[in-house]
């Protein structure tokens, strides 16, 4: 029972924040209290509120006249959207090539008294959906569409057209197997306009859903067949399992048959947007549900506007799900004929069958990856504005302060982001970094605080750079810098107090540290010298015990004062180790800044090097031990797993090479020793080594 709850409670707690339940079911009855969930009395499923899909749009309820007790809940209230011309859904967690059906369900119900149910139209992401326009305000409708999902997001939008308030009632999204609907692939999808998925059960107004069909397709009793009588299975179907669309045994146990030798009855798509160049794809089930007597022969040929589908005269299976299934354009009126062929002596039989209009999925979206990049800059900043649906496309509804290009057939990338005024307050996102193609970004007159992070100086497209007027601080990147000096990029950082770097050093900002800052620095950092002093004098008075017995080292802090770097912070320095300037004794040197905008020469040890950590080390202790007239000063180290390397001052005049040689040698010399035994951390090494040059 608690094990229930908690896994009850979990699962609740996925859906609410926008994700697919453990079925990989979304289930948003839109326009119910945000954060409520329910669970549907007839179906089981969980109904989430829009919460965490969208951020748009207002609640309502339907007019007490279209409540009925019968009504389900989710029809009873939707989600309108007064503003903006575009609206959008976004479903999350989806696997990007996998195949979903996508439901929308609208119920007009006179909400806003106006009593005439608005048209608008249905994207998801850049590609038209259909329109919506369900003229009969009492009615329930919902719009399937069978798609291959290009991203791992899908949105939904709803497009006001001028034609009243776009609504939703609800949205649901249940995936599909790849293997089902084969003509749905990532170029076409499949799109039921209206409730024309039908089976053939006797009482009207049935529907079938899940959890009879796995698959949460809905069906419904196709009531215009001619003078036809409904037949049950007499024996439980059986799953077929060739049957490409999973038709449910539940839906196949009813059948339509007739008293004649045909079947005849027309459908009309029932679409005012249909015309002469829709397709529509129809599928027809067939099983024989009774046990037919051995002389006995039902067998027909199945004709879709006078064309013959099946190939031979056609026997349905006892109890197994048969199908037919072909596109048919051109006619705002089908007609269907199942026809007894001569040997027959059994009238023919429909046990089910789906109409969907044939929709070719063209239109190219943004980049995927710029468009993520952009929804997370939006989750991080919480932009509003029209940031809604696909970024870049359609090219109407570009998100403000976006600039994409539109290569043809290809998708669009982000060029230019001017989200200047936009009110972001914080770090700069390290979601910039995705926007590969970026060239402009301007991100002047925020309240963007913390440094500028080393990133921006890797988006190799970008020219021009404006973040000034922000509350940035730290030093400005060197390869930022480097790039403003070599004109490859025009950086603007003016109106940032507490940066530094061009020209002006950090040191100068650290003495504008006000009062309060100052105490909250200071006193910690006084408490931590002092505690480190009693600590030392300690260990100094146990060292001198234990000195007595042993050779006795002095424990020399020579390196303690010197930085201690990390690999990634070498990287930073030395812009990727790009400016080699010259080859040390074991490795090559790089050119680098510190972040006061100090030049330093950092000699990192090469993989090749037969030298190991121990020498190296041992020349860090050197070079911090022997003052030497030509030497020049050690500013840190760095011990990073494998990675070992000094970072010397940086003196431009002569070579380095004869600045770095003698010390080296020095080194070798002290190599005979043994007195490096420990190679493990450096000021244990530091302890161990720091008289090897009084013994030569
Ligand atoms: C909904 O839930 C989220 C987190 O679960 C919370 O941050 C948010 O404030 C809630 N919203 C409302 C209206 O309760
Ligand atoms: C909406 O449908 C009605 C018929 O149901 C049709 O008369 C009308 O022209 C349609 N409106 C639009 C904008 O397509
Ligand atoms: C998809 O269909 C294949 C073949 O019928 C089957 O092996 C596989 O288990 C199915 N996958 C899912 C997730 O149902
Ligand atoms: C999708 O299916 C259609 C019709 O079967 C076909 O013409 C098209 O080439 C397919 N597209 C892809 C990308 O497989
Ligand atoms: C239906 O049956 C009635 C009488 O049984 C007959 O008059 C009528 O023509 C039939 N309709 C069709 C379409 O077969
Ligand atoms: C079909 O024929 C049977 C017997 O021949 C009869 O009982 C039944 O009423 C007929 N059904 C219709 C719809 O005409
Ligand atoms: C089917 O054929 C008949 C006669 O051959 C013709 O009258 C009718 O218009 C055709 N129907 C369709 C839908 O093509
Ligand atoms: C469709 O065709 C059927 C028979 O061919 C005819 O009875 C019906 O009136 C037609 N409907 C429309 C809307 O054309
Ligand atoms: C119809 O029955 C005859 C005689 O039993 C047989 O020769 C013929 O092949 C059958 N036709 C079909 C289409 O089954
Ligand atoms: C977008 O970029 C183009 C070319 O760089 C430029 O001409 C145009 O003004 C830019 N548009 C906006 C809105 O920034
Ligand atoms: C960005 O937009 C602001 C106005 O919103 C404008 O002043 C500024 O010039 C724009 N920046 C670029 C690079 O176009
Ligand atoms: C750096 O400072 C100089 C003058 O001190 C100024 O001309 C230049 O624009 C500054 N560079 C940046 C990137 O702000």
């Amino acid at each position: 029972m608690k094990l229930c709850v908690a896994v009850l409670l979990f699962y609740m707690f996925q859906v609410i924040h926008g994700q697919p339940d453990y079925q990989g079911f979304i289930s948003i009855d839109c326009g119910i209290p945000l954060n409520s969930t329910y669970q549907d009395s007839i179906t089981n499923i969980v109904y989430v509120s829009d919460y965490g899909f969208i951020t748009t749009g207002e609640n309502r309820i339907i007019s007490s006249d279209y409540m009925e007790p019968s009504l389900a809940k989710r029809y009873s209230n939707l989600r309108f959207f007064p503003h903006g011309p575009r609206n959008c859904y976004t479903l999350r967690s989806l696997v990007m090539g996998n195949k979903y059906l996508v439901r929308a369900s609208f119920y007009y119900g006179n909400y806003d008294g106006l009593g005439k149910p608005p048209v608008f139209d249905l994207y998801l992401g850049t590609n038209y959906w259909h329109e919506v326009n369900y003229s009969d305000a009492g009615a329930f409708n919902w719009m399937d569409i069978i798609l291959v999902v290009p991203t791992d997001y899908l949105q939904v939008c709803l497009v006001n057209k001028g034609m009243g308030n776009p609504f939703i009632s609800g949205l649901d999204l249940r995936p599909l197997n790849t293997t089902l609907y084969p003509e749905v692939n990532a170029s076409q999808s499949l799109v039921l306009v209206n409730s024309n998925r039908f089976h053939m059960g006797p009482t009207d107004n049935s529907i079938i859903r899940y959890p009879s069909d796995p698959l949460d397709r809905i069906w419904t009793t196709y009531n215009a067949i001619p003078n036809c009588t409904k037949i049950s299975a007499t024996s439980p179907m059986h799953n077929n399992l060739r049957d490409v669309y999973d038709v449910p045994p539940s839906v196949m146990q009813n059948a339509a048959t007739v008293n004649s030798s045909r079947i005849d009855f027309s459908w009309n798509p029932s679409d005012p947007s249909a015309n002469i160049n829709s397709k529509y794809f129809f599928i027809f089930y067939f099983a024989e549900l009774q046990h037919v007597p051995s002389k006995a022969v039902r067998q027909f040929d199945i004709i879709v506007n006078n064309k013959t589908w099946n190939s031979r005269p056609y026997t349905p299976t006892f109890l197994f799900a048969n199908y037919f299934s072909g596109v048919v354009q051109g006619m705002e009126n089908y007609s269907v004929s199942l026809v007894a062929t001569k040997n027959a002596t059994l009238p023919p039989i429909l046990n089910a069958m789906e109409m969907y209009l044939v929709k070719p999925i063209t239109a190219v979206a943004t980049d995927p990856e710029d468009a993520r990049a952009m929804m997370a800059i939006q989750d991080n900043f919480g932009v509003v504005k029209n940031w809604m649906g696909d970024p870049c496309t359609p090219k109407t509804f570009i998100w403000r302060g976006l600039n994409c290009s539109y290569p043809p057939a290809n998708p669009s990338e982000i060029m230019g982001l001017n989200l200047s005024s936009f009110g972001l307050v914080g770090a700069i996102s390290t979601n910039f970094r995705d926007l590969k193609a970026l060239q402009y970004l301007d991100l002047s007159h925020n309240k963007l605080s913390g440094p500028i992070p080393n990133f921006i100086g890797e988006l190799s497209s970008l020219m021009f750079l404006d973040l000034s007027s922000n509350d940035l601080s730290g030093p400005i990147p060197y390869s930022l810098l480097q790039r403003s000096q070599n004109g490859s990029l025009s950086l603007r950082v003016g109106g940032n107090p507490n940066l530094c770097g061009n020209g002006t050093s950090c040191r100068t900002v650290r003495k504008k540290i006000n009062g309060t800052l100052l105490a909250a620095i200071v006193v910690p950092i006084v408490i931590a010298i002092t505690l480190f002093v009693i600590l030392f004098l300690l260990r100094q008075a146990l060292k001198g015990k234990a000195k007595r017995k042993a050779t006795g080292h002095e424990d020399g802090s020579a390196l303690l004062g010197s930085r201690e770097f990390s690999y990634k912070e070498l990287k930073h320095i030395t812009n990727n180790f790009s400016q080699e300037i010259g080859k040390g004794g074991f490795g090559p040197v790089f050119l680098g800044y510190l972040e006061n905008g100090n030049p330093v020469a950092v000699k990192v040890r090469s993989e090749s090097s037969s030298q190991g950590g121990k020498e190296f080390l041992a020349e860090a202790q050197h070079l911090t031990r022997i003052h030497h007239k030509n030497l020049v000063s050690l500013v840190g180290y760095c011990k990073d797993r494998n990675h070992l390397a000094l970072v010397y001052e940086y003196m431009p005049e002569g070579s380095l090479q004869d600045h770095l040689r003698e010390p080296l040698l020095l080194v070798n010399h002290s190599l005979g020793s043994s007195v490096f035994r420990s190679p493990l951390m450096l000021h244990k090494v530091l302890s161990i080594c720091t008289s090897p040059v009084s013994q030569h």
